[in-house]
C-alpha cells in the first residue's frame, strides 16, 4: 500500500545516485497516484457482462462495493469475497422494489443495465440524499445520426414520442432514444454530479452476444474467411478497459458525457482480422468482398458479418466517433492480442452445445455459398 512512509523512503533514496533516485521517486509517486482514496461504490447490476470487471477492479483498488440486482444472473459469483455487500431487488415492476437499499450511503452509484428512463427516476428517488455521484452506462446508439466521422459528445441525440414503452416489439428499436432519455433523468436527479458513459461495441470476456467472438472463433477454424472491406474502420472496446476506466472515473470524479470506445481512426477490419490471425497462430486466409456485393447477397452488416458497419452513407461515422475526451480523462487500451486470446479462452470454457450455437455471424454453409458467388462474379 502506498503511504507517506513509502513516499518518504523513496525521497530518502534520492540521496544516492541521481538516476536511481529519479526512478525510485517516479515509482513512489506513481504508487501514490494509483492507490486511490477508498470509495463506497453502489453498482446497480454488477453480475452480467461489464459489471464483474468493475467489481474485481474496484475491490483490487481498495473500494467497498455494494451490488444491487435480482440475484438471477451468475448467482454466487462473488461469494466469499470481502468488501462486497449484495442487496436484492427488482427494478422491472412498476414501481421497482428498492427496499433493500433503504440503508446505506455511497460516494458513487454506477447504473449498468438500464435502458428504461423510469428505472433511473426510481433509483434516484430511492437513493435521494445518500449518493454523491451517479454514473450512467449509456451507449453510442443514443446519437440521432451516425453519418459523420469524428463526431463528438456534442452531436444531437435521438428522441421518441413514446418514452414509456418498456417491452414488446417496439422496445428494441427504441433502445437509443430511451437510453438518451434515461441519461436526461440522471442529469435531472443529480445535476452537476452525473457522469454519462457512451460505449461502442463492448467485447471480450463475459460477452454473450458473440458479435466479436465470431471472428476469433471463425479464424481459429482456418480456411478461407469471407470478410468485409479491409479499410472499413472498427471501433470496439474490451470490457475490461471500459470497466476499469469507469472505476477510475469514479475515483477522479470525472463529470460530463464521454464516448467510450476504441480508437476507430487507428483500427480497420483488415487490421482486426490480421491481428486476430497472428494472435491465434492461425493459417486462415481472408477474402474481402465489397459492401455493394455483400448487401446484394443479403449479408447483413453487424449481424452476419459482425462488428462491421459500412463506412459509407448512414453508418459512415458509426465506428469513427471521437473518443478524445475519454482518452484525456484516462481511458487506456490493453494490447488487442490479449483481447483476442482471452475472448477465445472464454469461448472455450462454454458448454459444447453453446459453442456450437454462436449468436452472431454466418454459418459455414452460408459463408461458403457467398464466397462461391463472389468468385463467380470476380471470375
Ligand atoms: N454490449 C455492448 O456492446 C454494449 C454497447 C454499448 C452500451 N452497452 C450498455 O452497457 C451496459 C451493459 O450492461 P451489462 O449487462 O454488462 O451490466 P451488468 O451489470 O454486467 O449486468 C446486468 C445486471 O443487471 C441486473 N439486472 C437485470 N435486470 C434487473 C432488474 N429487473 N432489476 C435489478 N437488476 C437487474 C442483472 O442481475 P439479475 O439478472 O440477477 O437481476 C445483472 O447484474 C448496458 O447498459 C448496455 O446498454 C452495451
Amino acid at each position: 500500500m502506498a503511504t507517506r512512509r513509502t513516499f518518504l523512503k523513496a525521497s530518502a533514496l534520492a540521496g544516492g545516485a541521481l538516476g536511481a533516485a529519479h526512478s525510485a521517486l517516479a515509482r513512489a509517486a506513481e504508487a501514490v497516484q494509483s492507490k486511490p482514496k477508498p470509495l463506497r461504490i453502489l453498482i446497480l447490476g454488477g453480475t452480467g457482462f461489464i459489471g464483474p470487471h468493475q467489481v474485481r477492479y474496484a475491490v483490487a483498488r481498495g473500494h467497498q462495493v455494494t451490488l444491487f440486482n435480482r440475484g438471477r444472473t451468475n448467482p454466487g459469483l462473488f461469494k466469499g469475497l470481502s468488501n462486497i455487500d449484495e442487496r436484492i431487488g427488482d427494478r422491472a415492476p412498476r414501481p421497482g422494489n428498492y427496499d433493500s437499499l433503504k440503508s446505506g450511503e455511497w460516494d458513487v452509484v454506477i447504473d449498468n443495465p438500464t435502458t428504461r428512463p423510469r428505472w433511473v427516476r426510481e433509483a434516484a428517488a430511492a437513493l435521494k440524499g445518500r449518493v454523491k455521484h451517479y454514473v450512467f452506462i449509456s451507449t453510442i446508439s443514443v446519437y440521432a445520426s451516425h453519418d459523420t466521422p469524428g463526431a463528438d459528445e456534442t452531436a444531437a441525440v435521438a428522441t421518441t414520442t413514446t418514452p414509456d414503452v418498456e417491452e414488446g416489439p417496439q422496445f428494441l428499436p427504441l433502445y437509443g432514444p430511451l437510453k438518451a432519455l434515461a441519461e436526461q433523468e440522471a442529469h435531472k436527479a443529480f445535476p452537476d454530479a452525473t457522469t454519462i458513459i457512451r460505449p461502442g461495441l463492448i467485447v471480450g470476456v463475459g460477452d454473450t452476444t458473440d458479435r466479436f467472438t465470431y471472428w476469433p472463433v471463425r479464424i481459429a477454424r482456418g480456411g478461407e474467411v469471407l470478410a468485409p472491406p479491409a479499410a472499413d474502420p472498427v471501433q470496439i472496446i474490451d470490457a475490461r478497459d471500459l470497466s476499469e476506466w469507469v472505476i477510475r472515473c469514479c475515483e477522479a470524479r470525472h463529470l460530463g458525457v464521454f464516448n467510450a470506445s476504441g480508437e476507430g481512426t487507428r483500427f480497420t477490419v483488415g487490421q482486426m482480422l490480421e491481428q486476430t490471425r497472428a494472435a491465434l497462430g492461425s493459417s486462415a486466409t481472408f477474402t474481402h468482398a465489397t459492401t455493394e456485393f455483400l448487401l446484394a447477397q443479403k449479408v447483413n452488416p453487424w449481424s452476419d458479418l459482425p462488428v462491421w458497419l459500412p463506412a459509407e452513407g448512414a453508418t459512415a461515422g458509426a465506428q469513427l466517433r471521437s473518443v478524445a475526451k475519454a482518452r484525456a480523462a484516462g481511458l487506456t487500451y490493453r494490447p488487442f492480442a490479449d483481447t483476442v486470446k482471452e475472448t477465445m479462452a472464454f469461448y472455450q470454457q462454454q458448454s459444447e452445445e453453446r459453442k456450437a450455437q454462436l449468436r452472431a455471424g454466418l454459418s459455414a454453409e452460408r459463408e461458403a455459398a457467398v464466397l462461391a458467388a463472389w468468385k463467380k462474379r470476380a471470375g
